[in-house]
């Protein structure tokens, strides 16, 4: 693992940004987060493309993950939720912007479907990720098997806390369940790029760098894959103990530049 500690978030949103540009002038597949971190990273992504040409047009884009229950035309679907914050303001074709169906009638079907619709479309090259005060990844929670393929999970009650913030601060209209992709489908994207910023989410992120590979922080899964950056400011970081090894640099270049 890389691990990248800056000082503020929008230092962080444009390293984020550099990483994905170089996929994004190659075309690739592109995984999507939603949420509020990588929000710096999709804004600063859509400044590119307004200044910079920066170009979605050969990209296609796969979601981790969607509530159950919620029609598409609902606000805090991840659905309306990524194209409003990030993938209506570029110029990625809609069509090929993708994501779990959680309102489908066969839910284990439609969740299979969607692994195989990644796989049809040769792979993940650039997953970005954040990370639960828990340790999630997706909506992986804490003893999800660090094998698994898309899916419907239960949400943990922290998680519906933690996200009652976007449902007028009700807990009782957040959906309970979600179809998210597995950590084992996550961990075939071929680089991950997780963010994290705030001291809530410091305790996940020692787990997940320097704790056991454990199903009880599932982000720990990370420490099995070849290519991983993570991207943290130092409020994050400061669970870790061994940052002696981290912020590292080849020939005066960090080595997401340096690569
Ligand atoms: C969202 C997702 C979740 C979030 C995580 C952190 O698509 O997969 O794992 O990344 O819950 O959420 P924020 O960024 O809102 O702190």
């Amino acid at each position: 693992m890389e691990i990248v500690i800056v000082q503020h978030k929008d230092e962080a949103a444009k390293i984020a940004a550099d990483i994905v540009e170089s996929y994004v002038r190659e075309g690739k597949t592109l995984g999507l987060a939603t949420g509020s971190t990588p929000l710096g990273t999709y804004q600063e992504l859509i400044r590119r493309h307004r200044e910079q040409d920066l170009s979605f047009r050969d990209c296609q884009a796969f979601l981790l993950d969607e509530y159950v229950g919620l029609p598409r035309s609902h606000e805090q679907t991840y659905y309306q939720t990524i194209r409003r914050e990030f993938t209506s303001h570029i110029d990625i074709d809609d069509a090929q912007v993708h994501s779990p169906d959680g309102t489908a009638e066969h839910p284990g079907e439609a969740a299979r479907a969607y692994d195989r619709s990644i796989g049809d479309a040769g792979g993940v090259d650039i997953q970005i990720l954040g990370i639960g005060s828990d340790g999630h990844i997706g909506f992986n929670e804490p003893t999800s098997s660090l094998q698994s393929r898309t899916r419907i999970k239960t949400l943990h009650p922290d998680t519906v806390r933690d996200n009652a913030r976007f449902f007028d601060d009700d807990e009782s209209k957040v959906p309970h369940h979600v179809m998210t992709q597995g950590i084992g489908t996550i961990g075939e994207a071929r680089h991950l790029l997780l963010l994290a910023f705030g001291e809530n989410k410091a305790e996940a992120i020692a787990a997940m760098v320097e704790g056991p590979v454990s199903a009880m922080c599932p982000a720990s899964a990370l420490q099995m894959h070849e290519h991983v950056t993570v991207i943290v400011d130092t409020a994050a970081a400061s669970g870790l103990k061994h940052t002696q090894y981290y912020n590292y640099a080849l020939e005066n270049k960090p080595t997401w530049q340096a690569f």
